[in-house]
């Protein structure tokens, strides 16, 4: 029989009132799907684009949402990975996560450790495997190496900042514009943290690094950039995660250091990819040294106030999520 949910269901683009949830009615079942009953969802930038329509991937009717947790309900026949029961974390399903049910592929959902809570769960995806997959799948992290997170504040940076330290990093400096920010960044083992924002903000992070900077990872390239190609030492590696506008930069300094650019985009990495940064950071949870930090919980009927918190709020302080069914 056909399964109905209650799902913030986008009928047309439009504001965060699109967000509402309203009965949808999910497919059947596919031979490699999971059928995942929700606890909670990630929030993230990227679904303000495809609110709006500016995600050329999602077409209405869809129901929004990239990344989420809760416990499997119904396997396909051909899964082998999962059965009834188990609790469980994904990225990239079928059916979107602002939803009370969800479908998924197998291979993009990951075992959620006994440890983390499912609003913990939900938020270890984007940010978290996004950080692992840019400092250590394409920046190639090492012991030892120091390290610049632009953007300590955010979902991403914070991430990055407990997996740089956790990885070894001899030093990490980071970056955000609040106090509050700043705050956080240092509580996640930032050895420094710089206010974007103040007027010496450039001239202080080019002393603090010095001429010894291995690895940036950069949230926010449209404006860091080539400040970034400043700061790197010769031969080292930035990795872009994120930016938010056109980017420019002197591409000579590229040259004359042989640095290494490199982009970073999650929902395009390959599925074995995603599936090591699952396992590492499964991993780095049972050390117990990784704990997921959440930030604003809010219900689902209070996803359309999500998305206009998402663009009214005065700094980051990591990733918010919906808890569903409480
Ligand atoms: N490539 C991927 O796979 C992937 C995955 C996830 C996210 N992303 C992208 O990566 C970016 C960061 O994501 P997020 O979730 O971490 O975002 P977020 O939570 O909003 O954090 C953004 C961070 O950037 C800082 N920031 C904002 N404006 C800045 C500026 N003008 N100069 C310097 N720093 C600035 C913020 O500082 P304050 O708020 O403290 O001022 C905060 O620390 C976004 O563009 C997102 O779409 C990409």
């Amino acid at each position: 029989m056909a399964k109905i949910a209650m799902a913030s269901v986008i009928k047309e683009f439009g504001g965060p009132e699109v967000l509402a949830p309203s009965e949808f009615k999910l497919p059947h079942i596919g031979s490699k799907q999971v059928l995942i009953r929700m606890k909670a969802a990630g929030i993230n930038e990227v679904e303000q684009k495809m609110r709006r329509g500016q995600f050329r991937f999602a077409q209405p009717p869809f129901v929004i949402g990239i990344d989420g947790a809760g416990v499997i309900e119904e396997t396909g026949n051909e899964v082998t990975k999962f059965k009834k029961g188990d609790r469980v974390f994904f990225m990239k399903p079928d059916t979107g996560s602002y939803s009370t049910l969800c479908l998924a592929p197998e291979d993009n959902v990951y075992h959620l450790h006994k440890n983390l809570t499912f609003e913990e769960g939900a938020i270890l995806p984007v940010p978290y495997m996004t950080a692992h997959r840019a400092l250590l799948q394409l920046g190639k992290i090492k012991q030892g190496d120091f390290v610049l997170v632009q953007g300590g504040s955010g979902a991403v940076g914070l991430a990055a900042i407990q997996i740089a330290k956790g990885l070894g990093a001899s030093r990490v400096i980071s970056t955000a514009g609040t106090e509050e920010g700043i705050q956080l960044a240092y509580e996640h083992g930032a050895d420094v943290v710089r206010n974007y924002k103040s007027p010496d903000f450039k001239q202080t992070l080019k002393d603090d690094v010095g001429s010894g900077l291995n690895l940036i990872l950069e949230t926010n390239a449209d404006v860091n950039f080539d400040l970034d190609l400043d700061l790197i030492a010769r031969h080292g590696k930035i990795v872009i995660v994120g930016k938010r506008g056109p980017c420019q930069c002197d591409i000579g300094k590229v040259l004359s250091k042989e640095t290494t650019i490199l982009g970073c985009a999650l929902l395009y990495a390959a599925t074995e990819n995603r599936q090591d940064s699952a396992d590492a950071l499964y991993r780095y949870i049972e050390a117990g040294w990784l704990k997921p930090f959440v930030g604003k919980i809010y219900k689902l009927d209070e996803a359309p106030q999500s998305h206009v918190d998402m663009t009214s709020r005065k700094g980051a302080m990591g990733k918010d999520v919906i808890s569903i069914e409480k």
